[in-house]
């Protein structure tokens, strides 16, 4: 795995991150329709794509092109597309497309460049913007450089105990899946202060990176959901693993201050949680 990625080039990739987020938040809230229509459906029917999903990864993936050519690309919609310069771009054009159908606000453009392999097990992600069209937050973070809120430094919440933490978490598309996930919900629900289901997993490890969530879990995570806000969440001070000492991705991740994180892992283990049985 690289290390110590050269600090131009964090710099470099963390204004590239944040110009084509913020381009594409602005397609967003300026082209929402008083109604928006799915255009397509994925993994099972409440897995849906807007056009505006399709409309902005085209935008993003034409101006990487243009901005840094020698890039590879890696994005929910339109899939991968190779480089040279060992640098991945992934990308979800709208993380929380299911509250961006309902006109709720927590939705997102999520934008990461990352070294080596663009596979959570395997890369070193190095520059990151969240950006939430609409409220406008800015997440942003860069490897070595911390992470911001509109500005303003971040850092995870220290909670006393899992019995005082509100935990986020979300829900796979397929039915299977969600019985199980429900079941270990059940088992949660009695042990922490309270559960919030924001629907967007960048969100989720943003919201957690500014102190509004103490821990954070979920299965099922494409390397689009998650990358960014791992870049955040970690600057931030959290710690994101997977369970068993793996790294964090499609299995489980958690993510928290490295105090209670490693309670919740436990917890997910005993309770067979990276299972859809
Ligand atoms: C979804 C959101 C949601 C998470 C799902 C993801 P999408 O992404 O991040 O919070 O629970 O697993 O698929 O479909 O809105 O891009
Ligand atoms: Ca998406």
């Amino acid at each position: 795995m690289a290390t110590d990625p050269d600090p131009q080039l964090v710099d470099d990739l963390m204004e590239v991150a944040h110009t084509v987020a913020l381009e594409g938040g602005a397609m967003v809230r300026e082209g929402r329709p008083s109604t928006v229509e799915v255009a397509a459906t994925k993994s099972s029917a409440q897995d849906v794509v807007t056009a505006m999903d399709l409309a902005v990864e085209q935008h993003l993936r034409t101006r990487l092109a243009r901005l840094r050519p020698d890039d590879a690309f890696l994005g929910e919609e339109g899939g991968a597309t190779g480089g040279t310069s060992g640098v991945t771009w992934v990308v979800d054009p709208i993380d929380g497309t299911v509250n961006y159908l309902y006109g709720l606000p927590s939705y997102s453009v999520s934008v990461a460049a990352v070294l080596g392999e663009p596979d959570p097990a395997r890369w070193t992600v190095v520059a990151a913007c969240v950006h939430a069209p609409a409220d406008g937050r800015t997440f942003r973070a860069g490897a070595g450089r911390g992470a911001t809120l509109d500005g303003q430094q971040l850092r995870v919440r220290a909670a006393p105990s899992m019995l005082d933490s509100l935990v986020g978490t979300g829900f796979g598309y397929r039915a299977e899946r969600r019985r199980a996930q429900g079941r270990i919900v059940a088992e949660l629900l009695p042990r922490v202060r309270d559960i919030r289901r924001i629907g967007s997993a960048a969100l989720d490890l943003c919201t957690l990176a500014a102190g509004g969530l103490d821990l954070y879990y979920e299965r099922g995570l494409s390397p689009w959901d998650l990358a960014a806000g791992q870049l955040v969440a970690t600057e931030a001070g959290a710690l994101v693993s997977g369970l068993n000492g793996a790294a964090p991705g499609a299995e489980m991740t958690v993510a928290g201050h490295p105090s209670l994180q490693r309670e919740l892992c436990r917890f997910l283990e005993a309770n067979d949680a990276a299972t859809d049985l």
